[in-house]
C-alpha cells in the first residue's frame, strides 16, 4: 500500500503574526505544484487565524501544536478541537515530547486527546520517542510499545484511518542529533509492528510513520527517502521558508 507522506512544521513557540503571515507568502510560491507529499503547518493557537487566512486556497494544511480532550470548559489556558475547528485548523499534534516533559502529559491524557481529534474528523499526529537513558539501556522497543499502546487504547480499527504517528527520539530534538537512517526505520518498524498487533495488518499498512528530531534540508533526503519513513516533523529547520520548502522537494 503507497503512504502519502506528510511533511509537517511545528514552530513550537515561535513567530508572532506579522513573522507567521510572511512566511506563509513567502513559502507558498515555493511549494506551488508539490503534490507528492501532504504538507501541514503547527503554529501557536494565537497564530492560527492568520497562518489559515495567509495560506487559504493553497493545500497546505493548517493544525495546532495542543488540544484539550474535553469539548469545552473551565480549563484556563487550553483550547478545545471546536474552536480549533471553527477558525479552520483540521490537524493536531498530540503528545509532543515537550508537552510529556514540560506539561506532564501522560500516555493514559494522549489517550483522551486522541479519542477527542478522531471523535471530530482531525488528523491526529500522535509523537512517540524515548530519551536518551531509555536507549542506552536498551529500552527503546518498550517504551515505543509502551507509548503506542497506551495511545491507542479503546481506538479502533475502522476509526484508526486518519492518524498519524511520528517518532521523534527526544534526544534528537533540537540538539542537532539526527537518528540514522538505520535507527529511524528500526524504530518506525517497531512501531508499525505494534499498531499491528493492536489494529491489524491493513491499519499497520496504511498508517503513516514520520520522523522528526533534527531533520534538515541536507539530511531530509536520506531520512524521508526511506521506504519505512512517511514524512517528517520539522521543528528549527521548518521556521525559515526556504530551508522548510527545502525539506519538502528533498
Ligand atoms: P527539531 O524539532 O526539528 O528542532 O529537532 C522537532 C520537533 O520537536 O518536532
Amino acid at each position: 500500500m503507497s503512504r502519502k507522506a506528510l511533511i509537517a512544521a511545528n514552530w513550537k513557540m515561535f513567530k508572532t503574526p506579522a513573522e507567521a503571515k510572511a512566511f506563509v507568502d513567502a513559502f507558498l510560491p515555493l511549494v506551488a505544484g508539490h503534490d507528492r507529499d501532504k504538507i501541514a503547518l503547527f503554529p501557536s493557537p494565537v497564530l492560527l487565524p492568520t497562518v489559515i487566512a495567509a495560506a487559504k486556497g493553497s493545500k497546505v494544511a493548517i493544525g495546532a501544536q495542543n488540544i484539550h480532550f474535553a469539548e469545552e470548559g473551565a480549563f484556563t489556558g487550553e483550547t478545545s478541537v471546536g474552536q480549533l475547528k471553527a477558525v479552520g485548523g483540521t490537524h493536531t499534534l498530540i503528545g509532543h515530547s515537550e508537552r510529556r516533559q514540560y506539561f506532564g502529559e501522560t500516555d493514559e491524557i494522549v489517550n483522551k486527546k486522541l479519542h477527542t481529534a478522531l471523535k471530530h474528523g482531525l488528523v491526529p499526529v500522535v509523537c512517540v520517542g524515548e530519551v536518551l537513558a531509555e536507549r542506552e539501556s536498551g529500552k527503546t522497543a518498550d517504551v515505543l510499545k509502551k507509548q503506542i499502546a497506551g495511545a491507542f487504547a479503546g481506538i479502533t480499527a475502522e476509526a484508526a484511518a486518519p492518524i498519524v504517528i511520528a517518532y521523534e527520539p527526544v534526544w534528537a530534538i533540537g540538539t542537532g542529533k539526527t537518528a540514522t537512517p538505520e535507527i529511524a526505520v528500526d524504530a518506525h518498524k517497531i512501531i508499525r509492528a505494534e499498531v499491528a498487533k493492536l489494529l491489524g495488518p491493513a491499519v499497520a499498512a496504511g498508517i503513516r510513520i514520520l520522523y522528526g528530531g533534527s531533520v534538515k534540508p541536507d539530511n531530509a533526503k536520506t531520512l524521508i527517502g526511506q521506504e519505512e519513513i512517511d514524512g517528517a516533523l520539522v521543528g528549527g529547520a521548518s521556521l525559515k521558508p526556504d530551508s522548510f520548502a527545502a525539506i519538502v522537494k528533498y
